[in-house]
């Protein structure tokens, strides 16, 4: 037997739900439930391999590209700038200002939009307030992966 709804009852369901749409849309609640897909996982010696045949690195074959790379447990991406054949810088893209991310190098500089510190791509900071250089890791390059030390 079906059971009947009042009006009052349905009206209160349907305002819940937008309200957890409203507020998913403005403050992303339900961040734990992003696609994690793109994220890659170090072994447990905290090394990351990074393929140059996913579609998503190639132009890291290519001379000054850079993209973000987002890895498990360090809570904001690596920036990985490709240098030359055998070099990629791997640093982090989290200010050492307040934390913030900061942009990919434009123009030589990587800039924290939120109070305007700038670093040069290779991490060295270059304009407060941030006074620390953003965080290195070293790389092992070859023509097919780059491999991540994290430890
Ligand atoms: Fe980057 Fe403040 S968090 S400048």
């Amino acid at each position: 037997m079906k059971k009947a709804i009042s009006r009052r009852a349905a009206f209160k369901k349907i305002t819940g739900l937008w309200a957890l749409a409203i507020a998913q849309r403005s403050f992303g609640l339900f961040g734990f439930f992003k696609n994690k897909d793109n994220e890659l996982e170090p072994d447990a010696s905290g090394r990351v391999k990074l393929s140059l045949k996913n579609v998503s690195y190639q132009q890291l074959m290519n001379n000054g590209s850079s993209v973000k790379v987002e890895i498990k447990g360090l809570g904001k991406p690596l920036i990985l700038i490709r240098k030359n054949k055998d070099s990629v810088l791997a640093i982090s893209s989290k200010c050492t200002h307040l934390g913030c991310e900061v942009s990919l190098p434009h123009n030589g500089i990587i800039n924290c939009s939120c109070h305007g510190a700038e670093f040069k791509p290779d991490g060295t900071v270059v304009k407060g307030p941030a006074k620390q250089n953003l965080k290195k890791f070293r790389t092992e390059v070859d023509n097919k992966e780059i491999t991540i030390f994290l430890k």
